[in-house]
C-alpha cells in the first residue's frame, strides 16, 4: 500500500473533524481511491460524480436494502411482534423498492404529488416561516437554535399540514419520526433502538389509520384524499400503502428540508454577496440558488444500495450482498463536473448536481423542497438582520454516513424589527 492509500484506508467520516467537513476526505478518496472499500464499515464508497452518476442508474446496485436488513433483525431471539409490523411497513416504502413494484408505486405516488398541490402550498410557507420569526424575536434574547426553533418546525409543519394532520397533533410527531429514523437508520444488534422504532412506527400507523379512515368518509383537498384516491387503470393504493406511504412522505418530508435550510443559511452567512445578487421574483435565479445550495453542502451524503450479483465494477471486485455508499456530496465537489467547486456560485447553470439523487428513485418531494428552501433561507436571513452563528457556542453536525446536517446551530441576530 502507498502512502496515500495507507491514509485513505484510515480517514473516517465520523471522525469530528469529518463531520464538522467532510469535504477534504472526499478529495482525498475522489484522488486516491474513488471506489473503496471501507473495512471499518464494511462497505463500498462511491465518491467520484461519474462513479455515482452510473451506480445510481446500474441495476445491479438494488435500492432494497431492508429485506436482509429485516431478515437479520427478526432472525434474533426474542423479537418484539412490533418489529415484523414495523417492518411491514417499511416493505410499502418506494424508496426501497426496485421495479416493476417501485414504478406502480411511484406512478401512483407522481399523481397524487403533482406540482399544483405544492405550488398551492406557498401561502402557508409564508405564513409559518414568518409566525415562527416572531415567536423567535418576541424572545427577546437575540439568540435561536435555527434547527429546532425554526427549520425543523417549519418543514414538519409544512407536510403535517400537506397530509392535512390536525395542529394540535403535529408535536408528537416528532417523537415518532425520532424513534422510527432508530428502526430505519440502527444498525444490527442496537436491540432497544429497534423496539422504541417500531414502539414509534405502531403509534404513527395507528394514528394516521384513524386519520385514512376519516378521510375515506369525508374526503377533502389534501394528500392524504389524493393518495386514497390515486388511481390508475384499475389500480389503487390499498389501504396499508396509503398509511405507509403517509410515514414515508412525514418522514422523508422534514428531516432533509431541515437539514438544507440549516445548511443554506451557513452557507450564505459565509457569502452573504451571493444571496443579494438574487432577486427573489425571478424564479429562474432562485431555482439557481437552491440548486448551488444542494450542490455545495447538500443534505443527502449518501444513498446506500446493496450488490445484487459478484461482479467486476471499476476493476474492483464485488460481491453480492455487499453493501454502497453513493457519496451525493461527494459527487457534488467532483472536480471533473464541476468548475471550481469548493467555491460557493449561485450564478451556475442549475441541473447538474446530485443533491435530490438521480435515476428512477430521484426525489419525489423535490418540489417540495425547492419552494420550502426558497422561502425559508431568505426570510430568515432578512428578518434576522446581522444574523451570525453564536460566537459563545457551537454547531454540532449528526454523526451519521448519510446526512449532512446540524442537530444544532446557535445564532444571533442584531436588529429586531
Ligand atoms: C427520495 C433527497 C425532500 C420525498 C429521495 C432521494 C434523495 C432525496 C437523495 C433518493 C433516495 C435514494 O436514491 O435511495 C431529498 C432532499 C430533500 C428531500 C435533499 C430536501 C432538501 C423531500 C420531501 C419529500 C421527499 C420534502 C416529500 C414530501 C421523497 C420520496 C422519495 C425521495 C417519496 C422516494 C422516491 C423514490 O423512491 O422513487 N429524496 N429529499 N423528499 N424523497 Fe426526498
Amino acid at each position: 500500500m502507498s502512502t496515500s492509500d495507507t491514509e485513505v484506508a484510515n480517514l473516517d467520516l465520523l471522525d469530528p473533524t469529518a463531520l464538522a467537513d467532510p469535504y477534504p476526505v472526499f478529495a482525498s478518496l475522489r484522488a486516491h481511491d474513488p471506489v473503496h472499500w471501507n473495512a471499518r464499515y464494511k462497505s463500498w464508497f462511491i465518491t467520484s460524480f461519474d462513479d455515482v452518476t452510473a451506480a445510481l442508474k446500474d441495476p445491479r446496485f438494488t435500492s432494497n436494502r431492508i429485506t436482509p436488513y429485516r431478515e437479520n433483525v427478526l432472525s434474533r431471539p426474542g423479537t418484539d411482534p412490533l418489529l415484523r409490523e414495523a417492518f411491514g411497513v417499511l416493505d410499502d416504502w418506494m424508496v426501497f423498492k426496485d421495479p416493476p413494484d417501485h414504478t406502480r408505486l411511484r406512478r401512483l405516488l407522481s399523481r397524487a404529488f403533482t406540482p399544483r398541490s405544492v405550488s398551492r402550498m406557498r401561502p402557508a410557507i409564508e405564513a409559518i416561516a414568518a409566525e415562527l420569526l416572531d415567536r423567535a424575536v418576541e424572545h427577546g434574547d437575540n439568540r435561536i437554535d435555527l434547527i429546532s426553533d425554526y427549520a425543523y418546525p417549519l418543514t414538519s409543519s409544512v407536510i403535517a399540514e400537506m397530509l392535512g394532520v390536525p395542529r394540535e397533533d403535529r408535536d408528537r410527531f416528532k417523537d415518532w419520526s425520532d424513534q422510527i429514523s432508530g428502526l430505519v437508520f440502527g444498525s444490527l444488534g442496537d436491540d432497544e433502538r429497534h423496539r422504541r422504532g417500531a414502539r414509534g412506527m405502531k403509534e404513527l400507523t395507528t394514528y394516521l389509520g384513524e386519520l385514512v379512515a376519516d378521510h375515506e368518509k369525508s374526503p377533502s383537498d389534501d394528500l392524504i384524499s389524493m393518495l386514497i384516491s390515486a388511481r390508475e387503470n384499475d389500480d389503487s393504493l390499498s389501504h396499508d400503502e396509503v398509511i405507509a406511504t403517509g410515514v414515508l412522505l412525514l418522514f422523508a418530508g422534514h428531516e432533509t428540508t431541515t437539514n438544507l435550510i440549516g445548511n443554506g443559511i451557513l452557507a450564505l452567512l459565509d457569502h452573504p454577496e451571493e444571496l443579494r445578487t438574487v432577486d427573489p421574483s425571478d424564479p429562474a435565479r432562485v431555482n439557481g440558488l437552491v440548486d448551488e445550495l444542494l450542490r455545495y453542502d447538500g443534505p443527502a451524503k449518501s444513498v446506500v444500495r446493496l450488490v445484487t450479483e459478484d461482479m467486476v465494477w471499476r476493476d474492483k471486485q464485488m460481491r453480492a450482498g455487499e453493501r454502497v455508499f453513493l457519496f451525493l456530496s461527494s459527487a457534488n465537489r467532483d472536480p471533473s463536473a464541476f468548475e471550481n467547486p469548493d467555491t460557493f456560485d449561485a450564478s451556475r447553470r442549475p441541473g447538474r448536481q446530485l443533491g435530490f439523487s438521480a435515476g428512477l428513485h430521484y426525489c419525489l418531494g423535490a418540489p417540495l423542497a425547492r419552494l420550502e428552501t426558497s422561502i425559508a433561507v431568505p426570510t430568515a436571513i432578512n428578518r434576522l438582520s446581522g444574523l451570525a452563528p453564536d460566537p459563545d457556542d457551537s454547531v454540532s453536525w449528526a454523526p451519521t454516513l448519510l446526512t449532512r446536517g446540524m442537530t444544532r446551530c446557535p445564532v444571533r441576530y442584531g436588529l429586531t424589527s
